[in-house]
């Protein structure tokens, strides 16, 4: 069976990173067809609109989407898109790998963001010269369908429950509903639930990250933790993520662009690559994505690595080393 994969590689880095793991995934045996198609800061300057309507029709459509980075278009590119693909999850794994030089080489988690509200909404106004306000929906169906997403995420593996992050203490009204909804669907599925205030969250996952495994939070807060855990595990270079949608998938680096070193050939592919890694599970090939999250693996661990791991290959050399591998 043939699998239609929309590649969209953006802007800056994402020139780079995208064509690597679409390389890589032409290397493994899996039969895909790549269709490329255009968004971001680029199309925005040649055509006015940063995310064409061909773009989004093409992403609504196929089963899978691999997306680069834009640059300041990203939230009139990404936040679209992942409508495009009806995503209500973002999964966020953030792991240190060995070799790699890592703030916490514990660190070994993965977030399951909400993907659709919360702050993100849209929902802004800018009422006079002084007051500006924003409202933040959160709504039971959406935590829900969030929820039971975590509780099947925890029974295909070895987990031993979920971690709530979150803020009702002082967000009573939306985070409130957020975490009953998800401590009700986790009961009723016998998954173990534990809470941890959003900010406390932040301290604890820095000073012992063992604490953590599975950890479900609201959109703002899924993230910036994840951010913070990519601090963690060695950088954004490192950091592949998926938006899942009831029918199709959009897989993307949680990097952005990097203008400060787009163009120059060392971007570090491994967060795209292991996002590709990501699509090929979600198609159903599990042993091809296992090889690719081990050659990456062993790629970090001896080399070659980009500057940003403290080595000094290009982007091509590693793409290489991982397809070597494979
Ligand atoms: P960024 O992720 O692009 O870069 C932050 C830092 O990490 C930079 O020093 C960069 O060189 C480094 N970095 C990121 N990915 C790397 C990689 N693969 N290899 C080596 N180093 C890497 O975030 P920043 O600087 O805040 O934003 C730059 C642009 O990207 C902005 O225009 C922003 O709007 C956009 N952006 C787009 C996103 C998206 O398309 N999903 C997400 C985040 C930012
Ligand atoms: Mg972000």
């Amino acid at each position: 069976m043939t699998h239609e994969i929309v590649v969209i590689p953006g802007d800056g880095i994402g020139q780079e990173v995208t064509p690597a793991a679409v390389e890589v995934l032409e290397a493994t045996d899996v039969d895909l067809e790549f269709v490329e198609a255009e968004a971001g800061d680029a199309v925005q300057e040649a055509t006015g609109e940063a995310l064409p309507q061909e773009t989004y029709d093409l992403a609504a459509e196929a089963e899978a989407t691999l997306f680069g980075a834009v640059g300041e278009t990203a939230a009139d590119v990404i936040l679209p898109l992942r409508d495009a693909v009806d995503s209500f999850v973002n999964v966020r794994p953030a792991k240190a790998y060995p070799g790699v030089d890592a703030v916490r080489p514990e660190t070994d988690m993965v977030f399951l963001r909400e993907n659709t509200e919360g702050v993100y909404a849209g929902h802004e106004d800018r009422l006079t010269d002084d007051v500006s306000t924003l409202t933040r929906v959160v709504t039971e169906s959406a935590s829900r369908e969030l929820a039971e997403f975590a509780c099947e995420y925890v029974a295909g593996d070895d987990h031993d429950g979920v971690t709530i992050a979150h803020k009702a203490n002082v967000m009573r009204e939306t985070d409130g509903l957020f975490r009953d909804t998800v401590v009700d669907v986790a009961d009723d599925n016998g998954v173990e639930t534990d809470e941890v205030l959003m900010d406390a969250f932040a301290t604890r996952v820095c000073l012992d990250p063992t604490q953590f495994d599975v950890v479900v939070c609201p959109n703002l807060a899924g993230d910036v933790l994840s951010d913070l855990a990519a601090g963690l595990v060695g950088g954004l270079g490192l950091l592949p993520s998926a938006n899942i949608g009831h029918e199709r998938a959009l897989f993307e680096p949680v990097h952005g662009s990097a203008p400060d070193i787009a163009g120059e050939g060392i971007s570090n592919p491994a967060a795209t690559i292991i996002s590709a890694a990501m699509l090929l599970e979600y198609l159903g090939y599990d042993d091809q994505a296992a090889a690719i999250h081990t050659a990456v693996e062993e790629t970090l661990e001896d080399g070659p690595r980009t500057p940003d791991l403290g080595g000094d290959a290009a982007t091509e050399d590693v793409t290489e080393a991982v397809i070597d591998r494979l």
